[in-house]
């Protein structure tokens, strides 16, 4: 079984996010979800809730057998494929938008440590749904409880309530 890592900063984690979970893991890999510091990005989920509620998905799903997460460490995300074990990364593309920002860095990723990146395309039914869009869409009090596993609509809830 090959090791494949989905790196991102789910915040929050969508249905988009884990539907392409299901199918990497459905091709038979191990997958590790990476969850990204991401010190830059303005977010609304900490680190401890966008980890703790994919590990509450997945549970939920019947995915924690084959699918682990783990948090990114600041660094290069090669090395932490190197560290895991990881055979490539694994990323979903829901428009030709998507590509422009996903091929400068698989090719950076390959340049620096051979580490191949495999896209799949986004299912339809999630193809315009973004972490972004949701933050906002929920912050303008908006319904996003069909966007999101439990989880995650449970996390957004609580730090919306409390900021
Ligand atoms: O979901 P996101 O925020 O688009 O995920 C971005 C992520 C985590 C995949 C990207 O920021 C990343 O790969 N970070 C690791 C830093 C790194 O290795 N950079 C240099 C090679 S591109």
């Amino acid at each position: 079984m090959s090791t494949v890592v989905l790196p991102g900063s789910f915040d929050p984690f969508t249905l988009g996010h884990l539907d392409l979970t299901r199918r990497a893991a459905a091709l038979g890999h191990r997958v590790i979800i990476a969850v990204s510091h991401n010190p830059s990005k303005k977010g609304l989920l900490d680190l401890e809730a966008r980890t703790a509620s994919i590990t509450g998905t997945l549970v939920q799903e019947d995915l924690s057998g084959t699918v682990e997460v783990r948090t990114l460490p600041q660094g290069l995300l090669v090395d932490f494929c190197r560290e895991v074990g990881a055979q490539a990364v694994v990323r979903g593309l829901r428009s030709q938008l998507d590509l422009a920002y996903e091929e400068p860095m698989a090719r950076m990723n390959h340049h620096l440590a051979d580490v191949d990146t495999v896209f799949l395309l986004t299912d339809s039914a999630w193809s315009h749904i973004s972490s972004s869009l949701v933050r906002e869409v929920h912050a303008l009090g908006g319904d996003v409880s069909d966007m999101l596993p439990g989880p995650s609509l449970d996390a957004l809830r609580t730090a919306a309530a409390v900021s």
